[in-house]
């Protein structure tokens, strides 16, 4: 798949996870603003890597990814979506969600669902803008860890 600018999509099947984990994680800081190394779980990598793409510079950087899952009930579960902090605004965001669109429709989810912290401006504008609706789930993440869910519906091929 083509993305903006010179980088190309590859997913997560086709690369080491082991070695794109700890590139990713070494690199934490360039896509994420708070601390999320406990969201890369290893599973995420190995057994949940069918569902993640890698988006990368033409010179070999990696500039963003998206993780996920497809439930048993056909929800697509988007866990980890980020694009490095000088690719901004770039459409790249847009095109890893549409990668992760297609492959959980063609495994039969309905519905995509993201959950962000509410004080995230730019998650919650970027999934607001493809369409989710947002709820405020309290104590979501365990006492005062409120989250925001966002929903969006999927359309069948
Ligand atoms: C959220 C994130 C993945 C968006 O990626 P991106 O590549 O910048 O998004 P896109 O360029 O595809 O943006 C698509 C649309 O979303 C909206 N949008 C994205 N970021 C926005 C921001 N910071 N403020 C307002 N609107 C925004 C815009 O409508 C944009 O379209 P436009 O640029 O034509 O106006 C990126 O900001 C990021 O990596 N943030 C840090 C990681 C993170 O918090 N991830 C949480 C995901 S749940």
């Amino acid at each position: 798949m083509t993305a903006p600018g010179d980088a190309h999509l590859v997913g997560f099947a086709e690369l080491s996870a082991t070695t794109v984990r700890a590139r990713l994680l070494d690199a934490h800081d360039r896509f994420w603003a708070g601390d999320t190394r406990a969201l890369h779980h290893p599973v995420w990598f190995h057994q949940f890597g069918g569902f993640g793409a890698l988006a990368m510079s033409d010179d070999g950087e990696d500039v963003g990814y998206v993780l996920g899952v497809v439930t048993a009930d056909r929800l697509a579960y988007l866990h980890l979506l980020a694009v490095r902090d000088d690719r901004r605004r770039s459409g790249l965001g847009r095109l890893l969600c549409a990668w992760f669109d297609a492959l959980a429709v063609g495994t039969g989810a309905r519905v995509v669902q993201a959950v962000t912290r509410p004080d995230n401006d730019a998650a919650l504008a970027f999934h607001t803008a493809l369409g989710a609706s947002a709820h405020l789930s309290k104590d979501h993440a365990g006492p005062g860890e409120d989250r925001v869910v966002l929903t969006r519906g999927l359309l069948p091929r």
